[in-house]
């Protein structure tokens, strides 16, 4: 089976790297990729916003699934366009519709969506400049602190939290009057905070189908204790020690059933991932957000988990008979941390060159930001690689991980040393 991954991420690489152990895979190619995907398969140079020069390369390189990782081709329809014409309809594409990829583009839309199909999640009311007022007013029902979310996608920084009624009122009227976040911001929805910890649950659909992928936590702010700006994800680790066979069953009942269930009923003709945020509040869950994709770095220490064949996992998907697909976790613990160039999330320099990702013995080492360059492999991005290990426990696996990070090396590299640090001494479950 000929596969085409979209995208060139830590994620991408892990996704290449684990279909690169398949049997069943012939030639995998990663668009645009880096320099971690072109040891698993092919890069091709690719806008993956451009579909025509997908299809180009998906016909002339005979290609019998794509794999979409990144949200954005998924919001602007590539799966659509796949379906529409002839030549591509019968080529599976792993990512949903943009109907269903609007559940993330619109935070507004999946509010909705999980209103009309019973998802447990917090209270909310949507606001613009037709009723700034009204918003004032909500605010005012509310307890603190505020969540105030730009309803469209603003590259993960439309979600303000505020502790005084003030600054959220000052910030709302910011946000839709202002256009803080762009057009992302014109409308703003309002919730209720929701108390208690953050885990992130994966599922795989067909559409009619699912399969629950092992779960887990990213910390996503740049500095150590979880402080400083938002980042893409400085780390992850998986299984989530607070997510019990309790917790993950309530899960399954109360969200993942209904979710699937829903995209039924409402025409989503939902085929690929569903990355949900959920939030665990004393054993309950509720529902952050939904994103159309795997999670980076989360994907970096959930695919490694999946001990059964991911090709034969996409496969199933494509053709619908995920039902009959055996999903085999491992139960090590899985940890990892990001690498990234000296001064993100904001600027920073690139072509920085890396070395000691040979000598690196006990963790997997994932790219995401590098490329290569006159022989050399040079830093591309923010977040530069991320380094995956194994253990019986999280302390053994972290301890691998800070390891592995201390022997690659580049100019101002940066990574968390704390990964984990508030999970680390409680008792696991796996
Ligand atoms: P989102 O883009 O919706 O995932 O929001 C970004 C982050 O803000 C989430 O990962 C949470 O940490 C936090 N957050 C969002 N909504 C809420 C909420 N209702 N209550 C508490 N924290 C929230
Ligand atoms: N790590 C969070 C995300 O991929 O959105």
């Amino acid at each position: 089976m000929n596969i085409l991954l979209l995208g060139s991420g830590g994620r991408e690489h892990a996704l290449a790297w684990k279909m690169a152990q398949s049997n069943k895979l012939g030639k995998l190619y990663i668009a645009p990729g880096n320099a971690g995907t072109a040891v698993c398969g092919e890069d091709i140079e690719l806008n993956i916003s451009d579909f025509k020069a997908i299809k180009h390369e998906v016909l002339s390189r005979s290609v019998d699934i794509v794999i979409v990782g990144p949200e954005a081709p998924l919001v602007e329809g590539i799966a659509d366009f796949f379906a529409a014409d002839n030549e591509l309809k019968s080529i599976p594409v792993i990512g949903p519709k943009k109907l269903g990829a609007t559940l993330e583009g619109s935070k507004q839309f999946a509010k909705e969506f999980m209103f009309r199909h019973n998802v447990p999640t917090a209270k909310y009311q949507s606001f613009n400049k037709t009723n700034l007022n009204d918003g004032y007013s909500f605010l005012e029902t509310l307890q603190p602190p505020y969540v105030l979310k730009a309803d469209g996608l603003a590259a993960g920084k439309g979600v303000l939290i505020l502790d005084n009624l003030e600054e959220a009122r000052s910030e709302l009227r910011s946000m839709i009057e202002d256009n803080k976040f762009g057009e992302a911001s014109a409308n703003v929805v309002i919730e209720e905070f929701l108390k208690g910890i953050e885990l992130s649950v994966f599922v795989l659909t067909d559409g009619e189908s699912y399969k629950i992928l092992p779960e887990a936590k990213d910390y996503k702010r740049i500095g150590e204790g979880d402080t400083g700006l938002n980042t893409g994800g400085m780390g992850a680790i998986s299984p989530v020690p607070f997510a019990d066979a309790d917790f993950m069953q309530k899960v399954e009942d109360q969200v993942v059933k209904p979710t699937i269930e829903g995209f039924k009923k409402d025409g989503f003709d939902y085929k690929g991932f569903v990355f949900i945020g959920l939030m665990n509040d004393n054993g309950n869950p509720s529902v952050v957000e939904y994103n159309v994709r795997m999670g980076d770095p989360e994907t970096e220490v959930v695919i490694p988990r999946i001990k059964s064949d991911l090709v034969e996992l996409f496969a199933a998907c494509g053709n619908g008979t995920l039902h009959n697909y055996e999903l085999e976790i491992d139960d090590r613990i899985a940890t990892t941390v990001m690498l990234v160039s000296g001064g993100y999330p904001e600027a920073y320099e690139k072509g920085k060159t890396i070395t000691g990702i040979d000598s690196v013995t006990d963790s997997i080492v994932f790219h995401a930001g590098t490329k290569q360059k006159s022989g050399e492999i040079v830093t591309s991005g923010g977040r530069v690689i991320a380094v995956t290990s194994f253990g019986k426990t999280m302390k053994e696996a972290l301890h691998k991980s800070f390891k592995s990070a201390e022997t690659i090396s580049f100019e101002s590299k940066y990574f968390r040393s704390d990964i984990g640090f508030d999970l680390v001494n409680e008792p696991t479950t796996a």
